[in-house]
């Protein structure tokens, strides 16, 4: 099992392989394994870490196409495939790096249809297909699926195309700042996750604000989206907001604490979680209840208000917003999650705080 992790700032991607109980050495003498420039992460036991690429420039989404072949989003630059030498356990190298996809508006999302042979990718403003031959890693012509996504602050747009259903691609786009009040307003499409069935686009553009269906809104900026390849279920992790305040005392240190939310299922089996409101901007999940005036009965993982009114408050947050299912500690700015085939282990990389 590898797991292939993109450094943006670094711009090095990562293997992390889980060794077998006897784990085999015997192919380190012949690895030409890159060495990281930067001072390497620290390895849980029983795995092991070594860059795969070097010279890639802000490499953010990163898939495998079904010949192996490594597809990443380069912001600002494009997509590029990354055929790979194997030797075994991290011992994996670039063999071949041809540029799939020549276009600086492509800056974060990337999927892939079941079959392999439609490529997605999106831009601030809007989402774009290709027809993908996997055995030559090369594309035909774009055509914009979807279209009205612009706004400041949060500008990547993950795109999950579900596995269990499909032609059904989620969209995810953030708020337009770090506290976005426009969002109280289910219409304003932004700090939301969409569904749009391209099984009905034929010829048409959908547009982010007036197509689709709503799977959640109030998500500050839910950049992580995965779907559990055995129950369906749709899970996000949720950057939450900064220098906040609760009735006039600074508690941006340790609060709010950041989310892993549930969004239901895609097959139509509905929950009480989709389409329903996370909490952004008036609700956040509470980290070290301590830590907020009047806190009352809180406790880690449930929702708070800021500003405290008759009508917004914590007894609102807990009614009428839906609180995350894990809660991690302020600032870790998770960016996304990934499940394991089997369902049973779920992976999210956290940025870190500034
Ligand atoms: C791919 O090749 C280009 C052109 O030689 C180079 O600039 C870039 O750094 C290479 N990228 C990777 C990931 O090897
Ligand atoms: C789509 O194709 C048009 C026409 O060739 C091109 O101008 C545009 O940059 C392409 N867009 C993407 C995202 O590749
Ligand atoms: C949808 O998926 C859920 C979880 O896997 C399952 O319990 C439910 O029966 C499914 N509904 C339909 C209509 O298939
Ligand atoms: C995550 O939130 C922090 C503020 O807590 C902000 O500085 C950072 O830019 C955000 N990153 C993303 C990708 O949302
Ligand atoms: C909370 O109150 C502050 C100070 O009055 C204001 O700037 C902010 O917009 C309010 N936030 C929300 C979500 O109502
Ligand atoms: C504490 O919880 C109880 C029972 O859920 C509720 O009735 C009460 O209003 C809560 N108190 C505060 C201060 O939130």
């Amino acid at each position: 099992m590898a797991i292939i992790v993109s450094f943006a700032s670094a711009a090095l991607a990562v293997a992390a392989a889980m060794l077998g109980p006897v784990a085999a050495q015997s192919t380190t003498a012949s690895c030409t394994a890159l060495k990281p420039s930067y001072s390497a992460p620290s390895i849980a036991s029983g795995y092991t870490a070594a860059p795969v690429a070097t010279g890639l420039f802000k490499p953010r989404g990163i898939l495998f196409d079904t010949e192996g072949r490594i597809l990443a989003v380069q912001q600002g630059k494009g997509i590029v495939g990354l055929t790979l030498n194997d030797a075994g356990g991290t011992c994996v190298s670039v063999k071949e790096n041809k540029t799939v996809v020549e276009n600086k508006d492509l800056n974060h999302g990337i999927a892939l249809s079941p079959d392999g042979k439609t490529l997605y990718a999106s831009s601030s403003e809007e989402v774009f297909s290709w027809i993908y031959d996997p055995s030559t890693g090369t594309v035909g012509d774009n055509k914009t699926l979807i279209k009205g996504m612009k706004n400041s602050d949060h500008v990547t747009r993950t795109l999950l195309l579900s596995q269990k259903m499909p032609g059904i691609l989620l969209v995810s786009r953030g708020s337009a700042d770090n506290i976005d009040e426009g969002v109280v307003d289910i219409k304003i499409s932004r700090s939301q996750i969409k569904s749009f069935d391209l099984n009905q686009i034929g010829d048409k553009v959908y547009d982010f604000t007036n197509d689709g269906t709503i799977i959640g809104w109030g998500l500050r900026n839910a950049v992580g989206v995965a779907e559990d390849p055995t129950s369906g279920a749709i899970y996000s992790v949720e950057n939450s907001s900064d220098d906040l305040y609760r009735l006039g005392k600074d508690i941006h240190n340790n609060n709010p604490g950041e989310k892993l939310n549930f969004h239901g299922y895609l097959n139509g089996t509905k929950t009480a979680e989709q389409g329903g409101n996370f909490g952004h901007p008036q609700c956040y999940a509470v980290w070290d209840v301590n830590d907020l005036p009047e806190h009352g009965n809180l406790t880690v993982g449930k929702q708070f208000a800021i500003n405290i009114t008759e009508t917004v408050n914590d007894d609102f947050c807990q009614k009428e917003r839906i609180a995350p299912r894990l809660t991690f500690q302020a600032h870790m700015a998770p960016l996304d999650i990934k499940f394991s085939a089997d369902g049973k282990e779920a992976y999210v990389t956290f940025h870190g705080s500034w």
